[in-house]
């Protein structure tokens, strides 16, 4: 870092200097003053450097036109870290409902972040996709669901960015230094001592739903009542579900997670009960009379990794009823096996997506994909994946 200058209040290297200055253009002079103006707020003694960036904002169905303009006024600046993009509202309904417009809007948004350098993996998943940050890195990273994994499973440090700040740690290739950047806060502030190892994602989505909803923005340090050995489904669904329903960007687990015995335990302390986990699914659960009321299912909410894609096409078969999965672009992938009843949302989701009329009622075993879902109006049923997967 060189001096402080007129537009900070702390030393700028010379490319930073330049970008301040807008010599180097609009869109380096906005990502400077978003990350400067952050850095103001939030205190920061320094920016520092990030190895990576995530990038939510993507979809038309969210962002529209002002999105566009907007990523059109910054000129194509380039990006100088490894950065990835989110899901996009770009499969796979959009051309049944004959959404011209929206298609093209997709693609003009998803172009503009291409030729900025942006990989376009479009998946929230990018740690499975290319990306994938190192313990202690720090990192600045917009998708809620791929923040939680980054900090609490792997061990890198992000703060939950939004679209256009990630863009300016993209285009910067600098975040400023607060929040889980600091190790300070990185500390576990509750204690949850669990009666029984949640079985499957779903439990261990309900465990991130209840601590959530009973300990807002406060990180957890769960102690399983046995060792547990959860998946990565696993790790993704409780992160997913916590930050979803409650806002913490972190958790750690006793013996497992790479940060959770360097700290001393919270004075704080409770206990989840098995029935705690029942109450909470029976509350956001649709109890449907039969299965037949449930007319489409959904898993991979976070995007599953290759090999989980893989067993989950293979335990499909032709009698299930209609299923969609989501996961990475086509291009990340091989050949998807087709089948009338599948529907790959590739480099999309249920939650950005446009949707036929006539899902109307959906099964998942994703406890974040049951909240966006039930925003949406959709009766959501929340079930185990074999469950999901043996609907007829
Ligand atoms: Fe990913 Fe969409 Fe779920 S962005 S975490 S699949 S709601």
């Amino acid at each position: 870092m060189n001096k402080a200058t007129k537009d900070s209040n702390f030393a700028l290297t010379p490319l930073l200097q330049e970008m301040a200055s807008g010599k180097l253009g609009p869109g380096y002079k906005k990502a400077f003053q978003l990350i400067n103006g952050l850095a103001r707020v939030y205190k920061s003694r320094r920016l520092i450097p990030v190895n990576s960036v995530q990038i939510s904002g993507v979809s038309y169905k969210n962002i529209g036109k002002m999105g566009i303009e907007f990523l059109k006024s910054l000129a194509s600046p380039q990006v100088r870290v490894p950065t990835t993009l989110n899901p996009a509202c770009y499969e796979p309904f959009l051309q049944k409902l004959h959404l011209d417009e929206e298609i093209r809007g997709q693609n003009e948004i998803i172009k503009l972040y291409s030729e900025m350098g942006v990989q376009t993996s479009l998946t929230c998943a990018p740690y499975f996709y290319g990306n994938k940050p190192e313990y202690s890195q720090h990192i600045a990273w917009a998708e809620s669901s791929a923040v939680v994994y980054a900090n609490s499973v792997l061990g890198a440090r992000t703060n939950r960015e939004g679209g256009p700040s990630a863009l300016a740690a993209a285009l910067t290739g600098f975040t400023p230094e607060y929040g889980l950047h600091l190790t300070d806060n990185r500390r576990p502030q509750v204690k949850i001592i669990l009666e029984k190892t949640p079985a499957n994602s779903l439990e261990w989505g309900l465990l991130g739903c209840w601590t959530g909803i009973n300990h807002k923005n406060t990180i957890p340090l769960f102690f399983p009542e046995s060792s547990s050995s959860p998946t990565e489904e696993d790790l993704q669904s409780l992160g997913a579900a916590l930050i979803t329903w409650g806002g913490a960007p972190l958790f750690h687990i006793s013996q497992t997670t790479p940060e959770a015995d360097i700290f001393p335990e919270p004075e704080n302390s409770v206990n989840c009960t098995i029935e705690d986990l029942e109450i909470i699914q029976r509350q956001i659960s649709y109890q449907p009379q039969t299965k037949d009321e449930i007319d489409f299912v959904y898993l991979g909410c976070p995007h599953y990794s290759i090999a989980k894609l893989d067993e989950v096409f293979n335990k499909f078969n032709a009698q299930n009823i209609k299923t969609g999965i989501g996961g990475p672009h086509q291009n990340l992938l091989g050949e998807i096996p087709s089948s009338s009843g599948l529907t790959y949302f590739g480099g999309s989701c249920i939650a950005v997506s446009y949707l036929l009329p006539a899902i109307r009622t959906v099964a998942t075993n994703s406890v974040k994909a049951c909240f966006y879902l039930m925003n949406r109006g959709i009766k959501t049923v929340l079930l185990p994946e074999d469950e999901c997967l043996n609907l007829k």
